[in-house]
């Protein structure tokens, strides 16, 4: 199969509504969860792959930084499996137009586009349910960034699915940042403490089908109210499973229960908001787009948070031709 030498990808961040955290088998990257997430237009990756035969080994440029160690490695393992061991080596750049500094699901877009680019570099022929099982190897989140809209990945699945166009049930994320530094504990080493020393990690594992079900039948039901009421407790259930982790695993500030107190606050005056937290400290909160404006402004009022970003739904991971 011909291949090109240079391949720009893009692909979107996605924030989980019914959340992932646990895998089922470590060496493969299955979820023990199924988990469901809405793809952000706001947030987006381009990845850019330059096949160069005069390298010896493969490259990695971050923001415009030449970047080694982990990340570099987890590149080319992705790469290794679309391409021939004596394959050319790549030149991979990658940036985001949203800050990464602030630990915002950076790998899930990033894993997305780097399957598109690689894919397409080294003439692979992957589809698109290939190219999402080869990005969940990476990062499981990253499975669901090949799709736009809302998107499943079920528990023990290679690849995820898309449940619904995003334009059929339009709705506004907004995400109240709450810290500018990186995470402190990435997501795998912190699903491997959970599960090692949580004891509500069986009990998260037994639960979470329920809430990703309930979750999906509100989002084909297009129903705002019992979608944000299973949202907000697959992240609370995930999160206890981390608090009654040794030592506990807590991601949330003060700025993050702030956060939390204005979405209650504004839910209490008659708005329907709802909110969803990460590996991190930021709150993510769901809306419709007409209460968006409000829901940004008193996001923004609330003690500790830095700026509000607001995306609706974004489309699939596609190439952008040669660069
Ligand atoms: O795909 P990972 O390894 O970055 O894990 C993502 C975990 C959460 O963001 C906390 C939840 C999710 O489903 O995206």
């Amino acid at each position: 199969m011909s291949s090109a030498r240079v391949v720009s990808a893009k692909a979107h961040a996605n924030i989980a509504l019914a959340k992932y955290w646990g895998k089922a088998d470590a060496v493969e990257n299955l979820p023990a969860v199924p988990s469901l997430s809405l793809t952000l237009a706001a947030l987006c990756t381009r990845t850019r792959v330059e096949l160069d035969a005069s390298l010896a080994a493969d490259e990695l440029e971050l923001d415009g930084a030449k970047t080694v160690g982990r990340p570099l490695e987890r590149i080319v393992a992705l790469l290794d499996r679309v391409r021939a061991a004596d394959a050319p080596r790549a030149r991979v750049s990658s940036s985001n137009d949203f800050p990464t500094a602030a630990g915002l699901a950076s790998s899930a877009s990033g894993f997305a586009a780097l399957a598109v680019a690689a894919n397409a570099a080294y003439g692979a022929g992957l589809g698109a349910a290939a190219l999402s099982s080869l990005a969940r190897r990476s990062s499981a989140s990253a499975a669901r960034s090949l799709f736009g809209g809302f998107v499943a990945l079920p528990a023990d699945a290679s690849e995820a699915e898309r449940v619904l166009d995003g334009a059929d049930f339009p709705l506004t994320m907004l995400i109240a940042v709450t810290r500018s530094g990186p995470k402190e504990i990435d997501s795998t080493a912190g699903m491997k403490h959970t599960l090692a020393t949580s004891p509500y990690y069986p009990a998260w594992v037994a639960h979470a089908p329920s809430l990703y079900a309930e979750v999906r039948r509100a989002v084909l039901a297009r129903d705002l109210e019992l979608l944000g009421a299973a949202v907000e407790q697959s992240a609370l259930m995930m999160h206890a499973s981390m608090f009654a982790a040794r030592p506990a695993l807590v991601y949330f500030t003060p700025a993050t229960l702030a956060a939390v107190e204005t979405v209650r606050a504004l839910r209490k005056s008659g708005t329907l908001a709802f909110y969803t937290m990460d590996a991190g400290p930021h709150v993510k909160v769901l809306t419709a787009p007409g209460d968006a404006p409000a829901v940004e402004r008193a996001l923004a009022d609330t003690p500790g948070v830095l700026r509000v970003l607001a995306s609706g739904a974004g489309p699939d991971a596609a190439l952008e031709g040669a660069a």
